[in-house]
């Protein structure tokens, strides 16, 4: 096994093992859940929308110091409160719609979207900017939390109305015993 793979194995191992932490996650999974999912690699350059507290970022920056991290929330005042708690360097916080992102095209490796898509006023506006600022395979992770069946159908129509229109994965994540969430895996 090479560096490389180590590395990539040793992200896997740490990523499982935080996202098990807390019992809670058991009952409702946030943003935690999808920390096993991710494929995690070196020099990776990674986006979460509606980060709020930034707990998924803050969490990925005690282990990846290797890759750029970047947060983005609609809330100014949190994301004033994340940059002052903030006190890693490849972690950044920016405030901005998730319809307008500030960023250049084909830039990250990885997006993450978790329990914020049912906020957003332009939900397939939103989707298509992610689209934009992905590289090509560059990959879209979406945690949903569903209040019922209904939910899940109108997300699937947003999701066939955006660019991306087949995922890799999708399903009820397994740590969802009583509040049912949905976990989709985008690949540009
Ligand atoms: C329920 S929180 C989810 C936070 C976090 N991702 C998690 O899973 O714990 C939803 C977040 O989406 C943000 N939000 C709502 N509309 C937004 C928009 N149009 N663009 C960016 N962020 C938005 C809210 O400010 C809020 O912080």
């Amino acid at each position: 096994m090479n560096t490389h793979q180590r590395d990539i194995t040793n992200y896997q191992r740490i990523a499982k093992l935080l996202s098990k932490n807390h019992i809670r996650r058991f009952i409702k999974p946030d943003c935690l859940s999808l920390l096993p999912e991710l494929n995690l690699r070196s020099d990776q350059r990674i986006l979460d929308i509606g980060c709020n507290n930034g707990r998924l970022l803050f969490t990925l920056a005690t282990f990846l110091d290797d890759c750029e991290l970047h947060g983005l929330d609609i809330a100014e005042g949190q994301i004033r409160k994340n940059q002052k708690r903030n006190r890693y360097k490849n972690l950044q916080f920016h405030c901005a719609p998730a319809e307008n992102l500030p960023f250049a095209n084909n830039w990250f490796d990885i997006i993450t979207c978790s329990n914020a898509m049912n906020h957003f006023p332009q939900r397939v506006r939103a989707l298509d900017e992610m689209h934009r600022v992905l590289k090509p395979s560059g990959e879209l992770y979406i945690l949903e939390g569903l209040r019922d069946g209904a939910w899940k159908q109108k997300f699937d129509k947003i999701l066939r109305q955006s660019r991306f229109i087949r995922p890799e994965k999708k399903h009820l994540p397994r740590t969802a015993l009583f509040s049912k969430s949905y976990f989709i895996h985008f690949i540009k």
